[in-house]
């Protein structure tokens, strides 16, 4: 997902510009580039690249002075990653410029009627249209031309502009694509995140769709797409700002592990109240909750995953069926949804367009959707009936871990709060989960504790080609997050199965020393995957058991074993992942890989 930074006030603005870039790295990109107003004209630098290139290019923005401009990173999406692609985008004067992140869907209609009119286009973007198209419609003033162009174009964006005849100003817009608004002594600031600006202010408003922002020195203006003048409420950030840092740990991901435990305790805890689940954000009364029949959860990636799970244990505890789906197909396949089917979309930034999609499919179906999301503010935050959030803070490392922990938890609650209202558990059942679910953090920091084990066996296998997870019930599904983690981070080929499915077909595929880490969790399930583990131990695998406490007979059937303290065994799967994590990790780590910022991914995939 690309990154946005601009700034306009009574400093320099490249090196604030370059500053804010840096922390948005993690969104993934290819490219970056500046435009700032030096006083008399636009000037342009951009480079394919990491950030590095752009701030060697300008000795840090030292050859570019000037105390108004805009930057960005690119994450390509409409032509290759190359100088010529990357943003700022100018007008053929020289006179606009704009940076975007998002997609105009309609630019080639849009770009064949510019070129018809004499535009020449240097790019192949999307973006590009944007700076003619401004440059067509503008005739000195920056708010209607930004209008009207706003009016044709279809799509999503997140908009920086600035005119070189307007150098008191820079504008910003929004539509699917997030952005943010920041003031304070020193000017005003735009950005894709938080982070990106942190450390300037922490008094920011989240631009929502279709609205226009004009960014002076002393202070800043709202509008609608119809120029209409706009009141904001500003909102207070209160994140810690070495919460954007890596607070002594080697990368973000391995501290966002460690953080595990207060996210989990940070979800949980304002949510029980007096030994009882009050989920107060659902704004569903208890008879409407009992009235839900069925619930359709559709996310992405490890929201998926943690979707998996989900279905497990609310069907275990709430009796209420459920179905799981990646957004991605759910969008395109005209759904078949059941009357008062709740829909729940999982997403830890928010911003997934096909999450988000899919919750605008939902509704205009006219569905109930809630939210589990861990970006305050963000699209599907906004646009959901209800929202759930996690309160797992900044996740900066590309490879989701805390957020995904904090999204079973919220699953967690939700199961037993329905389990609770249509009365499919005691009551002292509820209390035994709750203790159980209290016990959890501190587990998982007991796990944690087994980091040196677990890295020196993966050094084993950091040369691996084929690294097989696979689990039976609520053990597939961590499965498949085990083996999501180690593949995003270091590049091994790795699959997840039903460890009952192995043997119609994928089990040809191991070889002497194959590694199959044996997920089994499940008392009543242990001896049926003992002998899925003997199976492919037969056919010359390495096999990794991962098993609660107690589970000896495993140690038949295995050649390496991580035991997990004992919990109730639908929660099994908020400590298992933890040992999959670590195991990822340092063979990620192994193999030298970019960890936090993994080849060809983003943080963010706002794009289809
Ligand atoms: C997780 O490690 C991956 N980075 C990715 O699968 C991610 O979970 C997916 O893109 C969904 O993102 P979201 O939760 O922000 O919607």
């Amino acid at each position: 997902m690309c990154g946005i930074v601009g700034y306009i006030g009574n400093r320099q603005a490249a090196p604030i510009i370059l500053d804010g870039l840096s922390k948005l790295e993690y969104r993934g990109y290819d490219s970056a580039g500046m435009a700032v107003y030096d006083g008399k004209k636009i000037v342009l630098k951009k480079s394919v690249g990491r950030l590095k290139v752009l701030e060697n290019l300008t000795h840090g923005g030292e050859t570019m002075p000037g105390t108004a401009g805009i930057g960005h990173t690119r994450w390509a999406t409409h032509g290759a990653p190359s100088d010529v692609n990357s943003h700022p985008h100018l007008n053929q004067e020289g006179t606009i410029a704009v940076v975007h992140n998002g997609i105009i869907e309609n630019y080639i209609p849009l770009k064949k009627r510019l070129e018809e009119r004499g535009y020449q286009f240097v790019s192949e973007t999307d973006t590009e249209v944007l700076a003619h198209l401004l440059d067509r419609y503008y005739k000195g003033n920056p708010l209607e031309a930004i209008t009207k162009v706003l009016h044709r174009v279809e799509g999503s964006y997140a908009l920086g502009i600035i005119f070189a005849d307007h150098p008191d100003e820079i504008y910003a817009a929004r539509k699917d694509s997030p952005l943010i608004v920041g003031e304070s002594e020193e000017g005003s600031f735009i950005a894709s995140d938080v982070p990106a600006i942190l450390k300037y202010t922490r008094s920011v408003y989240y631009m929502d769709n279709q609205e226009v922002a004009q960014l002076r020195r002393d202070g800043i203006t709202f509008y609608s797409v119809d120029e209409e003048e706009i009141r904001k409420e500003s909102v207070q950030i209160d994140w810690d700002a070495d919460a954007a840092e890596k607070a002594g740990y080697e990368h973000f991901m391995l501290k966002e592990m460690y953080e595990q435990p207060k996210t989990i305790t940070d979800t949980i805890s304002p949510r029980i109240k007096d030994n009882d689940i009050v989920i107060e954000e659902l704004h569903m009364t208890e008879e409407e909750l009992g009235k839900i029949e069925k619930i359709h959860i559709v996310a992405c990636g490890s929201a998926y995953h943690a979707g998996v799970t989900g279905k497990y244990v609310i069907e275990n505890l709430a009796r209420v069926p459920v179905e799981v789906e990646v957004a991605s197909e759910f969008r395109y396949r005209d759904p078949i949804l059941a009357p008062n089917t709740l829909v729940i979309i999982i997403s830890q930034s928010g911003e997934t367009a096909d999450s988000l999609a899919a919750l605008r499919e939902s509704k205009a179906r006219g569905f109930k959707v809630l939210g589990i999301v861990n970006v305050v503010g963000s699209s599907i935050a906004r646009e959901a009936d209800s929202v759930f959030y996690t309160w797992a803070g900044p996740e900066i490392a590309v490879a989701t871990t805390k957020a995904y922990s904090a999204q079973l938890a919220a699953l967690y609650l939700l199961a037993m709060k329905l389990a609770k209202v249509r009365g499919t558990i005691s009551e002292a059942r509820f209390q035994e989960l709750l203790m159980a679910l209290r016990r959890i953090p501190d587990q998982i920091e007991l796990l944690l504790g087994q980091k040196e084990k677990i890295q020196h066996f993966a050094n084993r296998y950091v040369g691996a080609r084929d690294i097989f997870f696979i689990g039976r019930g609520i053990d597939y599904a961590i499965s498949l997050e085990g083996s999501l983690k180690l593949k995003e981070i270091s590049y091994v080929h790795s699959e997840a199965y039903a460890a009952g499915e192995l043997k119609h077909g994928t089990i040809s595929l191991i070889e002497d020393g194959t590694l199959v880490v044996a997920v089994s969790t499940q008392p009543n399930l242990y001896q049926k995957t003992i002998s899925n583990m003997v199976e492919v131990k037969a056919r010359g695998a390495f096999v990794m058991a991962v098993t609660g406490e107690g589970n000896l007979a495993i140690e038949k059937a295995s050649d390496y074993v991580v035991y997990l303290p004992q919990t109730e065994p639908i929660f099994a799967n908020s400590l298992a992942i933890i040992p999959l994590q670590l195991f990822g990790y340092y063979v990620a780590v192994g193999r030298g890989c970019d960890v936090d910022k993994p080849r060809n991914l983003a943080k963010s995939v706002t794009v289809e």
